[in-house]
């Protein structure tokens, strides 16, 4: 059928309340550039406007129906220093207000916190310095210590099953360097898709906890140290990795027996990992690490994307804890395929030992988001495929 005849066709459903449970892209876009043909229902949030019903994006959330409805609030452009934690289950989509939808350079709403964890004692988690956390219960959300984090109890329930997020900003701005883990996310037990949305952090930026299934398009990832951690599974897709330093390595995966038969790990597809800035590039020039092993059951993939010279030669690094290393051959997998630029070396990947540089048989179990997630209804397949 002709796209256009569809896209009419989309809008004609939509109007007739038909479909409800995704927002059609057409709809989308104009409500978040012009605050009309919003879905019916739609909450709006801001701190100025007197079209708004709440004034911050938590008080939105919180006067949801304990249901599973599908829920949509439209944030206007503006910074809202906040911390949000979404517990409900029901489908809920984020939208940022924007006059660029397709390009996340130029949203026009910041969440934004400045919070890190400086505890040595182990006492304190991650979470409670999150700008956003997505998860059903506390324990949920707990990163917790040692090779496998945090205990979640068994019969915790499931978190939210479809939340959807366009053009935002979440911005943890504790400091301007690494100086203990500040999450922008933490995402557990619970399906997410991130659309044209920025996260800036130094340590820890984004953390996918148990169960949790988080897609990213076309959005910018910032950080330092181990800025990319957790147990869940991510889909990093046409996204820009930026290094605002380099520590640790870019990825931190454990892998633990609570997760799904799902193949848990972070796949960085498409995209392209650079210094975050030209004043920066000099200084961290091929010292970025791609990953190191949070544990041994860690997986990472860096696929078909571009590296600028700021990776280090050899990769990937061990992780070598009180003289134990936890590269393990044959159980830890830090690999790429297809990667190109500046930062790929193929030889000096393979003398570090700890790369596996793939080839199509490696990577072919990985190679598409049905691959490596349970289940992709979650996913906005329409941005994606559409673009
Ligand atoms: C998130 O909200 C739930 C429910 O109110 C609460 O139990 C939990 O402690 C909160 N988590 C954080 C990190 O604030
Ligand atoms: C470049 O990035 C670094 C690291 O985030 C930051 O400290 C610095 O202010 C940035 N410089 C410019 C000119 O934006
Ligand atoms: C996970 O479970 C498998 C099979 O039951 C077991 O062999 C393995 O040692 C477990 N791994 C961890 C880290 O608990
Ligand atoms: C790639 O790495 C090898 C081994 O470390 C080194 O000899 C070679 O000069 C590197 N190539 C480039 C283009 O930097």
């Amino acid at each position: 059928m002709h796209p256009y005849i569809l896209s009419l066709l989309g809008l004609l459903f939509y109007t007739l309340g038909v479909n409800t449970a995704a927002v059609q892209s057409v709809s989308r876009e104009t409500c978040q550039s012009t605050g009309t043909h919003c879905p019916p229902g739609t909450i709006i949030v801001s701190a100025t406007s007197k079209k708004a019903s709440h004034t911050t994006v938590q008080s939105a959330i919180d006067s949801l129906p304990d249901d599973s409805t599908p829920q949509t609030i439209l944030i206007l452009a503006g910074t809202y220093t906040e911390q949000v934690n979404i517990t409900r289950s029901g489908p809920i989509t984020l939208l940022g207000q924007t006059t660029s939808p397709k390009d996340a350079t130029r949203n026009q709403v910041r969440i934004t916190w400045a919070g890190g964890n400086k505890d040595s004692t182990g006492t304190i988690d991650n979470v409670w310095y999150s700008v956003l956390v997505v998860a059903p219960t506390l324990e949920a959300s707990l990163t917790g210590s040692g090779t496998t984090g945090y205990p979640v109890p068994e019969d915790t329930p499931f978190g939210n099953k479809n939340f959807r997020v366009y053009n935002i900003d979440f911005d943890n701005t504790w400091a301007e360097y690494s100086n203990g883990p500040a999450h922008a996310l933490s995402f557990s037990r619970a399906n997410g898709g991130f659309y044209y949305c920025g996260f800036y952090s130094y340590q820890d930026t984004i953390y996918i906890g148990k169960l949790g299934n988080a897609y990213f398009y076309e959005s910018i990832l910032a950080g330092q140290t181990d800025f990319l951690y957790g147990f869940g599974t991510a889909w990093i897709q046409s996204s820009a990795v930026q290094l605002r330093g380099c520590g640790g390595g870019i990825t931190a995966w454990k892998g633990t027996n609570t997760t799904t038969p799902n193949k848990y790990g972070v796949y960085i597809v498409d995209s392209s990992v650079r210094a975050a800035n030209s004043s920066i590039a000099p200084d961290i020039k091929g010292l970025c690490a791609l990953g190191r092993p949070w544990n041994s059951q860690h997986r990472s993939i860096f696929a078909r994307s571009y590296e600028d010279g700021s990776i280090d030669p050899q990769g990937y690094i061990d992780w070598v804890v009180s003289g134990v290393s936890r590269f393990e051959e044959g159980v830890t997998l830090m690999a790429e395929y297809r990667d190109y630029g500046p930062g790929f070396n193929k030889t000096a990947r393979l003398e570090g030992g700890v790369t596996s540089v793939l080839g199509w048989e490696g990577y072919e179990p990985y190679s598409t988001p049905q691959k490596v997630f349970v289940d992709t209804e979650w996913v906005d397949w329409g941005v994606v495929k559409g673009n």
